[in-house]
């Protein structure tokens, strides 16, 4: 958006200038005009596919955590005899993630929140309402210090709500618990303790009726899901971020929580480790089709993943102000997506209401959101 010329520097070691791309874009440039531009949408296809195909090289030659097998997700809503070569989600899983609610499955009503400040109380949202059937994954996003950080806590236990109220699978969330998993930009995990182990400690609270050997297989199962099949046994303080980040979301996963929460997971990732990990979490999420909330600044990633984009507008007195429907093939596929006509129309509808509530809003930092493009 910025640059007369975008240099792609091949991966490390011995990462030199690869491809390098002109941008032959009118001046002055705004982010409403690029999405209407063809010639923008076809030099960003180029880009991101020389990325990925650079990023896909890279994979096969250092085999630090090995590729995902090529098996067929199995689909949880009409089980069926799975092949022999396809290995099955465990039954523990299973009998975990059975409920009897399917509408309206999670419910924020009338959702409000108010801290206390030197300055006396303050409403920092209101009137939050959504409802999501089970197996929904809705994607929120707003500008910074609009109150997303403080839905989704609220969502989790961990923050005490003010007003109105959140009930999950017939029950009102009231407490934490490993039923509503949380995962946020840096996961917390024992540095000192394996990868294996870290996933394990949530694991053998969840399924205290299951066998050992039924526990170890979950844990084996989304270690191996998030692509760390060969990496299971190494310490977490020895891993890289991307890494870290693969084993709290198969924490997560493996708890098999009715409820998954997701804080800007990938935000403090580089955009190609960023784009991995969305696969992960994508190909993740197929087979589970867990129930998910993802708080992102992310434009492209809010779309890529959910089935609603909720927008807030601004605080104090944030509330919901627009949900787009995201109605896209699945499964998905980035590079598909970023071919997908109708994938630039929401684009720029999210686009068109961030900017809306860009303005009048001097003094906070709004840097985050400009980074998705
Ligand atoms: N414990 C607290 N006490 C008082 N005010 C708070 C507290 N936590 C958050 N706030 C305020 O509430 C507002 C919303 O914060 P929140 O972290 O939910 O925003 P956010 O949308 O997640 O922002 P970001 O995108 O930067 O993560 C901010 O103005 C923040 O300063
Ligand atoms: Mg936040």
């Amino acid at each position: 958006m910025l640059a007369d010329r975008v240099a792609v520097m091949t991966p490390a070691p011995a990462a030199t200038i690869g491809q390098i791309f002109n941008v032959n874009l009118a001046r002055p440039r705004t982010r409403a005009l690029f999405n209407d531009s063809e010639d923008y949408k076809t030099l960003r296809n180029k880009i991101v596919g020389y990325l990925d195909a650079l990023n896909q090289g890279q994979k096969a030659q250092a085999n630090d955590y090995g590729d995902l097998p090529n098996v067929t997700p199995l689909d949880l809503s009409s089980p069926r005899k799975p092949k022999p070569s396809e290995k099955q989600l465990p039954q523990a899983y299973l009998d975990a993630a059975h409920s009897p609610i399917e509408r309206r499955y999670l419910e924020f009503f009338n959702l409000k929140k108010i801290y206390p400040t030197p300055k006396g109380p303050l409403t920092v949202v209101e009137d939050v309402n959504i409802l999501m059937d089970r197996g929904e994954f809705i994607s929120l996003i707003g500008h910074s210090g609009c109150g997303k950080s403080t839905v989704l806590t609220m969502a989790a236990g961990l923050n005490e709500i003010s007003g109105g109220g959140i009930v999950l699978d017939g029950r009102e969330i009231d407490v934490a618990g490993p039923d509503k998993a949380v995962v946020f930009q840096a996961p917390s995990l024992m540095p000192w303790l394996t990868a294996r182990e870290n996933v394990s400690l949530g694991v053998e609270r969840v399924y205290p009726h299951a066998s050992r050997v039924e526990r170890r297989d979950i844990v084996e199962y989304y270690l191996e899901r998030v692509g760390l099949g060969d990496a299971m046994d190494k310490r977490a303080g020895d891993m890289s971020n991307g890494m870290r980040q693969r084993v709290g979301i198969a924490r997560a996963f493996a708890l098999s929580p009715k409820l998954l929460l997701l804080d800007e997971p990938f935000g403090m990732l580089d955009s190609l480790t960023r784009w991995d990990l969305q696969d992960v979490l994508i190909e993740v999420w197929n087979r589970t089709k867990v129930t998910a909330v993802m708080v992102t600044h992310d434009v492209d990633e809010a779309i890529l993943l959910a089935d609603k984009v909720v927008m807030m507008t601004n605080g104090p007195h944030a509330t919901i102000g627009k949900v787009l429907e995201v109605d896209l093939p699945r499964p998905r596929d980035r590079k598909a997506l970023l071919e997908h006509p109708k994938f630039y129309a929401y684009r720029q509808e999210v686009l068109n209401f961030l900017e809306e509530y860009e303005h009048g809003h001097a003094g906070k930092s709004s840097q985050k959101e400009t980074e998705a493009a």
